[in-house]
């Protein structure tokens, strides 16, 4: 927590106060389509705010921002206030977060931009537990000359074991790349622990939190990490995604950028292109619907103007870890009746140990008929390798077929659940 910010006042969401459905669910429009959706680990719904925010921009201010006429400089506020507003989120700086296209295209430029401070021999790990995102970019680096080594999961459950680090980091690790959490397996890895080994043998650490960012509230600054990129589209908002960058890291990487933008033009020079003006301004809605859910927890309570956003977002995450923990379990208890069926990560709804992402194979079954046996009956999900190829082959499953992967957030409703695992079970007969 930045010194700036207060600690949380206990009031009206304290952590027995349940999540209120009715009131979360309003807000999302697809929810009412009759799907029972659980391929949120692929993109989350948006809420109302995001899409009116997103429409207002660009109704009333569809300009190139920066300019001192109204519209323009309209505009900008709107964009640089979201900005803020985003950084303030994760308990980062303002310079310190680029938002770009995609993860895959945000950890893509970082790489082509840590390039040039790295040399002959130099060391990266990675993980084969990791969407090829954070994978791919980092392994081709092996033809500057980098060596890559590879951190591998367990062969059963698919979980990186922090130990197993030890003896891959070395003075010739220069970077650490992981999952915060797989978008597979959902057992969370213990950040701090692991930026922690890999500053201990003096490397750097990029962080991909896509699969954990809809769950939990995120705290650069506590994790202490280098690097760390999640996807807004999985939280809520429009299909862009955000880079965070320690200011020294951001600064010492190379610019990708304009030549005019100097070494010292952060986060700019990590952006090429830019950004997306409309999605961008949106993103305010993702703080407005955050928020809103605190407020309306916190009636109560007289209005602290002086809290920052990221204070309230503890009790906002508090409020979603706990739904998510009570929808998983009859999801977990009917999955671990089932002698056939082999469920990736933690086989456990506790939400310290692992996200509401669940992927599954099932003996004697393909999971393209599975799936395709629960979209007859209006439940969302998908079956594949998901882009963690690697990390299926290395636990034994077929990646074409890949494995059934149901995943919630917390709109998600214990209704859903039960139609899900009703659903599931007369397929599987
Ligand atoms: C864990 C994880 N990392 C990275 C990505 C890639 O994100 P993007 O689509 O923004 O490139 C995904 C997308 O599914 C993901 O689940």
């Amino acid at each position: 927590m930045s010194e700036e910010m207060e600690a949380p006042r206990s009031g009206a969401a304290s952590q027995n106060q349940p999540l209120d459905m009715e009131f979360v669910r309003a807000q999302f429009p697809p929810l009412d389509n009759g799907w029972a959706f659980f391929e949120n680990a692929g993109g989350s719904y948006v809420p109302r705010q995001v899409i009116d925010r997103m429409t207002t921009y660009m109704s009333e201010t569809q300009v190139q921002p920066g300019a001192a006429y109204g519209p323009s400089a309209s505009a900008f506020e709107r964009v640089d206030g979201a900005r803020r507003l985003m950084a303030d989120m994760i308990n980062a700086r303002e310079e310190e977060i680029v938002i770009g296209p995609s993860t895959t295209l945000n950890v893509y430029v970082l790489a082509n931009a840590l390039r040039p401070l790295f040399h002959e021999g130099d060391e990266i790990v990675v993980t084969n537990q990791d969407h090829e995102a954070n994978g791919g970019a980092w392994r081709r680096l092996s033809e500057f000359g980098m060596v890559i080594r590879e951190w591998e999961v367990d062969s059963v459950t698919g979980e990186l074991d922090p130990a197993d680090l030890d003896e891959l980091l070395s003075e010739k690790t220069r970077l650490v790349c992981f999952p915060h959490v797989s978008n597979l397996v959902g057992s969370l890895n213990d950040v701090e622990l692991i930026t922690r080994k890999a500053h201990d043998a003096g490397a750097w650490v990029c962080v991909d939190g896509v699969a954990y960012a809809p769950h939990r509230r995120m705290d650069v600054k506590a994790w202490d990490v280098d690097f760390y990129l999640f996807s807004y589209y999985k939280v809520y908002g429009p299909h862009i995604a955000c880079l965070y960058g320690k200011r020294g890291a951001m600064t010492a990487a190379r610019n990708q950028n304009h030549f005019f933008f100097g070494e010292e033009s952060v986060p700019q020079k990590i952006n090429p292109g830019g950004m997306m003006h409309e999605a961008v301004a949106a993103l305010q809605g993702v703080a407005d619907y955050l928020d809103g859910i605190y407020w309306h927890h916190e009636r109560g309570n007289v209005r602290d103007a002086a809290m920052l956003f990221q204070s309230r977002l503890i009790k906002v995450s508090n409020l979603f870890a706990a739904h998510e923990e009570n929808i998983s379990k009859p999801l977990v208890d009917y999955l671990l009746t089932r002698k056939d069926v082999r469920l990736l990560g933690r086989a456990t709804s506790d939400g310290s140990a692992r996200v509401p992402t669940f992927s599954f194979t099932v003996e004697g079954k393909s999971s393209a008929e599975i799936v395709a046996g629960l979209h007859r009956k209006n439940i969302a999900v998908n079956n594949h390798h998901f882009y963690a190829k690697r990390l299926l082959d290395a636990v034994g499953i077929d990646a074409e077929d890949g494995v059934v992967r149901a995943s919630m957030v917390h709109y998600t409703s214990p209704g859903d659940v039960t139609r899900l695992v009703e659903a599931l079970h007369a397929v599987l007969k």
